[in-house]
């Protein structure tokens, strides 16, 4: 068995309180796995460091998001990604006519919404809602914050939510880096081909890695993927759930989904033998998830072609499939470049932040490639403008 490797050099010391409250979150997690016989699926450790109440690393106070926390999202580089996504969000709501609302799901600082909202506005083409499902109490208090500063005149739109809205919507979900964030579970096929379940356990500092034979839907869904003697990867144990669940509240409209991540074939690509899972922390990257519990991110890519299987059985179309290049390409993006001539002083430190930050979101280096937006749809007629440019629907 290949385990991933658990010392990971070159990290940053985390400070005094971090590694405190890093303590407390593993012997609390430790308790669990005690109660639970002495090993978990690492699905349900990763939930716990990720999510445990006021101590996970999405539900505790620290800061994640930006150049002083672990990573960057679109929506914090400025304002670019966000009024490209409002004008195919304006799109659909042109198409379904008023009333129509936004859900975002997991929406981080609040960025977005203040983005797509102000832009929305400028187009005349306001939700009449805008659902913020977010798991992590901490960050809807800090969402609440921002938007209460940012759109005062908007407040009363907002509303928070910690399932899904009592009455289907009409319009348009989104949900940014937030797929990448699910819980995952990660097997390896041993020498004999059979597939094994990874699990956690206690060791005397902190955890290691313990397997068993997968077993049930997991067994069912590694199998189907054929994957050779050696090969360790991940998936999305709650894909289909999270699907189903949206395309039952959801009466008419789109959902996009924006991710980093790749088709079936390319995600479990037999040179790609050791899976995709990260970890960030103060923008290093490693891949050891059971050290630093609960003061790094813990992240895996997309498998987009279980999104698009998990939107058809659940009566979704996909409507389309690109990389984030083209989606802002075919959203305006154009529109919003600035042409820099390097002898003119007019130049303003605004248009030359503005040219950094298309570059940084549609950079193959960057995000450009990588990342991929994937729309699914309920009773929508038009082509998608933001796939007009490119739709690699075919890919999945
Ligand atoms: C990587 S952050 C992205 C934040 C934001 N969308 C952005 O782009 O800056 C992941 C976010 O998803 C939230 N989240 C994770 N799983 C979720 C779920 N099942 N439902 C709603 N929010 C979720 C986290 O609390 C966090 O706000």
């Amino acid at each position: 068995m290949n385990f991933p490797p658990l010392n990971i050099t070159g990290l940053p010391e985390p400070d005094k309180i971090s590694a405190e409250h890093s303590y407390k979150l593993a012997s609390q997690i430790q308790q669990v796995i005690a109660g639970k016989g002495g090993a978990i699926p690492f699905s349900e450790f990763m939930h716990l460091a990720l999510y445990a109440p006021a101590m996970g690393y999405y539900a505790a106070g620290q800061r994640r998001f930006g150049a002083e926390g672990d990573f960057v999202t679109a929506p914090e580089l400025g304002d670019v990604f966000g009024q490209c996504l409002a004008r195919q969000v304006a799109q659909v709501f042109e198409e379904i006519e008023a009333p129509c609302d936004i859900l975002e799901f997991g929406a981080g600082s609040g960025r977005l919404a203040v983005t797509l909202v102000n832009e929305l506005e400028r187009l005349a083409l306001l939700p009449e809602h805008y659902f913020i499902l977010e798991t992590s109490p901490d960050l809807q208090q800090r969402q609440r914050q921002m938007l209460t500063e940012q759109l005062p005149q908007y407040i009363e739109r907002f509303v928070w939510l910690d399932s899904m809205p009592e009455q289907a919507i009409s319009g348009v979900v989104l949900a940014n880096e937030v797929l990448d964030a699910m819980p995952v579970e990660m097997f390896a096929v041993d020498d004999e081909g059979i597939a094994q379940q990874l699990l956690v356990k206690s060791a005397d500092e902190g955890f290691q890695w313990d397997y068993r034979p997968a077993d049930g839907l997991l067994a069912e869904q590694i199998s189907k993927l054929e994957l050779p003697a050696g090969y360790s990867s991940e998936l999305n144990p709650a894909i289909n759930g999270w699907i189903e669940m949206i395309a039952q509240g959801l009466k008419k409209g789109v959902v996009l989904l924006i991710d980093y991540g790749f088709p079936e074939h390319e995600y479990y690509h037999p040179q790609r033998t050791g899976g995709t899972l990260m970890c960030h922390y103060r923008h290093h990257s490693h891949s050891n998830p059971l050290t630093l519990v609960g003061i790094q991110d813990i992240t895996a890519h997309v498998d987009f072609t279980a999104v698009a299987e998990a939107a058809t059985a659940s009566a979704m179309e996909v409507l389309g499939y690109t990389t984030q290049t083209n989606f802002l390409l075919g959203s305006g993006l154009a529109d919003l470049v600035a042409v820099v001539d390097t002898d003119d002083e007019k130049i303003t430190k605004e248009q030359l932040a503005k040219n950094h930050e298309i570059q940084l979101l549609t950079s193959p280096a960057e995000m450009g490639e990588l990342f991929k937006i994937i729309a699914l749809g309920k009773g929508i007629e038009h082509e998608l403008s933001g796939f007009a440019f490119r739709d690699m629907r075919g890919k999945l």
